[in-house]
């Protein structure tokens, strides 16, 4: 772990701390490459706005670093993006240390805040939907209500004379680079990081990107810094970050395909590897991700490739006359954090009789997704059937 401070204008600081050795994000997801928690602070004559803070774990560091910008007792304003405790867990200690300053949030987060931590937030400012917060001297904040991205609470700000959008979880993302900015960064590389974080963590909330598209598109336009939660702050990929909102939000288009299975004992992963093939000869890009008697897949990034695809190849063993667990897990997943319209070709094989398919087949289709071809077989799939149903699904798309 540690916490850096930069500079980002003559009054706008950032304070990063680098969290590596969280292994699961919000429990779940998996995260080698480590994460950031990203709080700003904004210094005025009249004193100091804190925006947002971080992971209670970290309070103790994050204070001593805020004390190497601003003295705490001079904090006038906490603005809280939104209220989930890896923002806000450092909201207490900063609370009192500054004197319960007045707290700048959608009038959601206050009841989270103090039912979480036991304060009681005696001057609470609730942040509407078009507000202008003065901050005196001309500076002001403008706040854009923004729900569901990530909780319900959720807003994003402009601060107007440096044109800084801080936009708490959106556009935020994965991993932990050497700079704070976007300047000189590997952005193929980045942009999965991105994706994933926005697969596993607002994935669920995908029609609300939509909805607040136009709002983020503003922001964005106006703005000549995103300063998100997470990650690096943009400057010279603003423009990509938006435009890979939107396809994320909308459903892919690319030649991209999933392959994704369970296999106890090798029938499904053979078909599995067949369907990779075939589609790879046909000029897709096929990421295969499977779980098996020696491996399970890494579902954030099953998940990251779920999104990014045109085309799902889901199969799926029978187990005990039904589907076997993992694939109930993956559906699951599928459903609740990447259906986005996705054709789905579904293949199983069965030793007993032909189950899954007939129980997955509505399960898939009511979360959004669409099955355009179903192969099954008892015991390993023929490869010409594999190849009928992939090529169906080719023709449905
Ligand atoms: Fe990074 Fe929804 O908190």
């Amino acid at each position: 772990m540690s916490v850096e401070v930069y500079k980002l204008t003559d009054s706008v600081y950032e304070i990063r701390v680098v969290d590596r050795s969280t292994r699961f994000f919000e429990g779940y997801w998996e995260i080698p490459e480590g994460v950031t928690y990203n709080s700003y602070v904004i210094t005025t004559p009249e004193g100091a706005v804190v925006l947002d803070t971080v992971k209670a774990q970290y309070a103790l560091e994050y204070l001593e670093a805020l004390r190497r910008v601003v003295d705490p007792r001079d904090v006038r304003l906490i603005v809280v993006h939104h209220s989930e405790p890896d923002h806000s867990g450092a909201f207490p200690i900063l609370y009192r240390e500054a004197g319960s300053p007045e707290v700048l949030a959608h009038p959601i987060a206050r009841r989270i805040l103090e039912s979480r931590y036991g304060v009681r937030i005696e001057r609470f400012r609730a942040a509407g939907d078009g507000a202008v917060v003065e901050l005196g001297g001309g500076a002001r904040l403008r706040v854009f209500q923004v729900p569901w991205l990530h909780w319900p609470d959720t807003i994003v700000t402009l601060y107007e004379p440096d044109r800084i959008a801080f936009t708490g979880d959106v556009f935020g993302s994965y991993g932990s680079p050497a700079s704070n900015t976007d300047r000189g960064l590997d952005w193929g590389w980045y942009e999965r990081l991105m994706v994933k974080y926005f697969v596993t963590v607002i994935g669920t909330y995908r029609d609300w990107v939509k909805r607040n598209l136009g709002k983020l598109e503003k922001l964005v336009t106006e703005a000549r810094m995103v300063a998100p939660l997470h990650g690096v702050v943009l400057v010279e990929r603003r423009g990509e970050a938006l435009e890979l909102y939107r396809r994320l939000a909308s459903g892919s288009q690319s030649k991209r395909a999933l392959v994704v299975y369970a296999t106890m004992y090798g029938a499904a992963e053979a078909a599995a590897i067949t369907a990779a093939g075939l589609l790879a000869e046909k000029g897709w890009s096929v990421a295969v991700h499977g779980s098996s008697d020696s491996r399970r897949m890494v579902y954030s990034e099953m998940l990251t490739d779920a999104i990014l695809s045109r085309l799902i190849v889901l199969v799926a063993p029978v187990y005990e006359a039904a589907v076997h667990p993992e694939v109930e897990h993956i559906v699951g997943l599928l459903c609740k954090k990447a259906a986005a319209g996705q054709a789905v070709v579904l293949l199983s094989s069965y030793g007993w009789g032909p189950t899954a398919s007939k129980l997955l087949k509505p399960k898939l289709e009511a979360c959004g997704l669409r099955v355009v071809a179903v192969a099954e077989a008892q015991g390993r799939l023929p490869e010409e059937k594999v190849r009928e149903a992939v090529e169906k699904a080719l023709e449905a798309l």
